[in-house]
């Protein structure tokens, strides 16, 4: 168990998902390390030795990764599959060779299959082709979780490894070159709403499904690991529901006010058809979500609308 006065290092700190720990673990701990690029390049090996070795922490959470939308990940897998590989093996390395106590991986529901069973249980992992569109990220996230496990198996490394669906939420970027489908929307529908479009054209066909998280509860289920799990097994997180994207889009339509008309644009992929998560490792264990996606959207909508307001002053 963690206690107060523990050194606790989270990798990725200034990210969506590490800002939002970080801001809980402030609250609750007095020795939190929040290690941004600035600090420590973790794709450098011997700085990141360097780093764990000056702050000794005893609980690491490891979220730090090269992340991007469909558009990044299709241009870039080279990129993708490098960065996340080094960042991944240098952080364990390091949090191996300090003695950490525990050590989370935070994973990616895109480690599953292509045409992974749905809902898609841990087991199935490895079990096919992956989706070709953010195949190299995927590699990358894949070969941390199994890194982690092997620490385990060889050296007995305390290691857990939670495995979220699609996060959304306050911090996501919207930037429409990096951005993830849920925040991308939410900008397509304010920005049509505000210059007064008739219509939005949206990428794809509208018909793959989704499972999205909310940030708060990413940040509720990795400390329940992080509490509660003493197993490298790979743990879902999410709420284990889904939805098609157009009927995301519908939502989000309608939660912006915005009136105009949608149309697909079918000649740009879809990325997998569907990823929906079964939950029920955790669910057993005491976890579940607790945010619905209307107030998670409210609240992204509510973000993005303040942060256009500013932009366009
Ligand atoms: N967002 C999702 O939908 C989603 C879904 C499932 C899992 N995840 C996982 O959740 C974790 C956090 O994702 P996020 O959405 O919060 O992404 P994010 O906002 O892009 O945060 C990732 C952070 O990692 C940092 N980073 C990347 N390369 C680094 C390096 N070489 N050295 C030091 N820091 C580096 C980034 O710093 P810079 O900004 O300086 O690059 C950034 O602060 C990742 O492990 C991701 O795979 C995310």
């Amino acid at each position: 168990m963690m206690k107060r006065e523990d050194v606790i290092l989270v990798t990725g700190s200034d990210g969506m998902v590490g800002h939002a720990l970080v801001h809980h673990l402030r609250g609750n701990f007095t020795h939190v390390v929040a290690l941004t690029r600035k600090d420590c390049d973790l794709e450098d090996r011997e700085a990141t030795r360097k780093c764990f070795q000056s702050h000794q922490p005893k609980f690491v959470f490891h979220l730090a990764a090269k992340v991007g939308g469909i558009k990044a990940n299709i241009s870039d897998p080279v990129g993708f599959l490098q960065a996340n590989a080094l960042i991944s093996c240098h952080v364990l390395e390091a949090a191996y060779k300090v003695g950490a106590h525990k050590t989370l991986v935070l994973g990616s529901s895109c480690i599953y299959p292509r045409e992974c069973p749905q809902p898609m249980r841990e087991e199935y992992i490895m079990t096919g082709p992956l989706e070709p569109t953010n195949e190299g990220y995927a590699l990358g996230k894949i070969l941390g979780l199994r890194l982690a496990q092997y620490y385990h198996q060889q050296h007995g490394m305390n290691v857990v490894c939670p495995v979220p669906s699609n996060i959304y939420g306050p911090g996501d970027t919207y930037d429409l070159e990096r951005s993830h489908v849920l925040s991308a929307l939410v900008r397509r529908f304010v920005d049509a709403r505000e210059e007064g479009r008739n219509s939005v054209t949206l990428w794809g066909s509208g018909k793959a499904r989704r499972e999205f998280v909310h940030v708060e509860d990413v940040v509720r289920g990795m400390l329940f690991c992080m509490q509660q799990l003493n197993t490298p097994e790979i743990h879902n997180l999410g709420p284990g529901t889904d939805c098609s994207v157009a009927e995301l889009a519908e939502k989000i339509k309608a939660l912006t006010g915005y009136k105009g008309r949608i149309d697909w644009d079918t000649s740009k992929a879809d990325g997998m058809p569907r990823k929906c998560m079964d939950v029920s490792r955790l669910k057993a264990l005491g976890f579940t979500t607790q945010v619905s996606l209307e107030n998670g959207i409210r609240e992204v909508v509510k973000e993005y609308e303040t942060i256009y307001t500013r932009e366009h002053k």
